[in-house]
């Protein structure tokens, strides 16, 4: 039996990098009956970068209903919010005392950030040791994840090993990333990775005309409708490949390499697709923005399986350091 776990942070709605990259994959996962799965959003991760209430308030909902609306099974498996689960945060500080200043101001992630965020804080630069702390409470064996987060994965190996060695025995599972890497990293508008700090992101659950305006957004070259195009050098169609069946995706690639079919085209078969393959998910998306209780008491159930677990793990941690009774 393996034990997955991921988190996505409520910084923002969901978009289609983290749905892609990372929910799609992680409930495929959690289809294997042989799986135990523990998906939860990282509120406190969010901290760093959202100080509004009211807004996280909204991307947590937004983010709940999204991984239900791509059909994860929550009764089977374990579905929290972070931030109500105190076991995160007092492992996260035990392990900071593991993780030696180095490691965390060589991250890659950190030094992005902090280059282009006005607010470094100390949150930011302790990122990984809380992602760590999220993962070795629940024993987990798999995460799913975009290629982005690999390194937060080697860190929470070596910070967990640091403290086995401590415990002289594996109190902490050692866990291992799982990126698919077709998806490693999607593409936003503008061709780099697709993320919430770009603003580069396309968000499937925006209603139809909205998604209609983004997607014409895609950036494209300057070739006119009558020339042929590389479709491997064009955004909108690594997006449409992405998301369209094997078939569309051939039909689209001979239609650029023989001309007289524009980037227009291209864009509006691309939403055209988004709003056929993503209709049942944007139903239930929107059912779950409305019915906002039925959304809470889903996660209050999940949260009582959470700590269950969590205080296990943060009992042995305890005990190792002398902070039990
Ligand atoms: P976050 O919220 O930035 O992203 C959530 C997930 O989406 C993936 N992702 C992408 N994948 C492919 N292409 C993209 N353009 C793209 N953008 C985002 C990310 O790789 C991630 O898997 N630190 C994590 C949240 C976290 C976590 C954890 C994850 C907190 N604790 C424990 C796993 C385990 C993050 O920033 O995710």
């Amino acid at each position: 039996m393996a034990r997955i776990l991921t988190g996505i942070q409520s910084s923002g709605r969901p978009h289609l990098g983290n749905i892609l990259g990372a929910i799609k994959p992680a409930i495929e996962l959690s289809k294997n009956p042989g799986n135990e799965s523990f998906f939860f959003i990282a509120d406190l991760h969010s901290l760093t970068t959202l100080k509004s209430g009211p807004e996280r308030g909204e991307y947590v909902r937004a983010i709940a209903a999204t991984w239900l609306a791509f059909g994860f099974d929550y009764k089977k498996n374990v579905f929290w919010r972070q931030s109500r689960v105190q076991e995160h945060t007092e492992l996260a500080w035990y392990l900071n005392c593991f993780t030696p200043f180095p490691m965390l101001a060589n991250a890659t992630s950190f030094k992005d950030k902090s280059e282009k965020l006005a607010d470094v804080n100390a949150g930011l630069f302790t990122y990984p040791v809380l992602q760590a702390a999220d993962i070795l409470l629940y024993n987990a064996n798999i995460i799913p994840v975009g290629k982005d987060q690999k390194q937060h994965l080697e860190m929470t190996k070596d910070i967990a090993n640091r403290f086995n060695i401590l415990a002289g025995e594996e109190i902490l599972v050692l866990p291992e990333p799982q990126i698919d890497e077709r998806i490693m990293t999607i593409p936003g508008l503008d061709g780099q990775k697709m993320s919430k700090s770009y603003h580069n992101y396309i968000d499937i659950f925006l209603p139809e005309n909205e998604l209609k305006k983004i997607t014409k957004k895609i950036l494209s070259d300057s070739k006119q409708l009558e020339e042929p195009k590389d479709p491997d050098l064009d955004i909108t169609f690594q997006l449409y490949s992405l998301v369209a069946s094997e078939a569309d995706v051939q039909t689209m690639r001979q239609n650029y390499l023989n001309g007289g079919y524009g980037y227009g085209h291209a864009k509006q078969a691309l939403f055209e697709c988004f709003m056929e393959v993503f209709a049942e998910p944007r139903r239930v998306f929107n059912y779950y923005m409305e019915n906002t209780a039925e959304l809470e008491g889903i996660l209050v159930e999940g949260e009582a399986k959470a700590r269950e677990i969590a205080q296990e793990t943060i009992g042995k941690v305890r005990k190792v350091l002398g902070f039990s009774s």
